[in-house]
């Protein structure tokens, strides 16, 4: 599949089928992951695989926008340790997965972590050590769902050549 494809075609679904997700594809989520952009090259990103059922359920009843994950068969949570650009990090290497998982023929969906009240909950259930931010978690599986179409800001109302304009016509 061409890398412009799975750009334009990922949808978030979050609803998930019962076929594991196999170790080899997330390894490569995972490679990818390791892979993206970072400021100095710090890399300061963690990635831990939850795959045991009663910690899904227990991640879905911690994220309240998240209750999905209790569904999927497969968690990644991305974490990185609290350096100045930690957030952008963790988000590039989020969306490498998301991206990668699309390419894979594998359905997910980032949820919020970072500034969600669980966090914290989700960081101790884990293990993650204190110095260490939860950035997201990406439930991911297999779907028989076709993501709802959603409306999308077009180029037009978003490319603004050489200045900001406000009023387009
Ligand atoms: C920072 C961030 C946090 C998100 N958190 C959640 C979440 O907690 N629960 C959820 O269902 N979707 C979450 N999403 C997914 C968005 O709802 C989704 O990307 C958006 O509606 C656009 O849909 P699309 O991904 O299908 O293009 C999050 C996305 C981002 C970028």
């Amino acid at each position: 599949m061409q890398t412009l494809q799975a750009l334009k075609k990922r949808r978030s679904v979050r609803t998930f089928n019962a076929k594991p997700v196999p170790r080899n594809l997330v390894e490569e989520l995972i490679d990818c992951a390791r892979l993206a952009p970072t400021a100095r090259n710090i890399q300061p990103w963690e990635f831990v695989v939850i795959t045991k059922k009663d910690t899904l359920q227990k991640l879905g009843s911690l994220a309240d926008n998240g209750s999905f994950i209790k569904d999927s068969n497969c968690c990644i949570a991305v974490c990185c340790q609290e350096t100045k650009y930690y957030l952008e990090d963790g988000c590039a290497a989020t969306e490498n997965i998301l991206i990668s998982a699309y390419d894979l023929g594998l359905s997910s969906c980032w949820v919020a972590g970072d500034k969600k009240p669980y966090a914290d909950k989700v960081r101790e259930l884990l293990g993650m050590p204190s110095d260490f931010k939860l950035v997201s978690l990406i439930p991911l599986g297999y779907s028989d769902a076709k993501p709802s179409l959603l409306s999308k800001k077009s180029l037009n109302d978003v490319i603004h050549w050489e200045r900001y304009v406000l009023e387009k016509t």
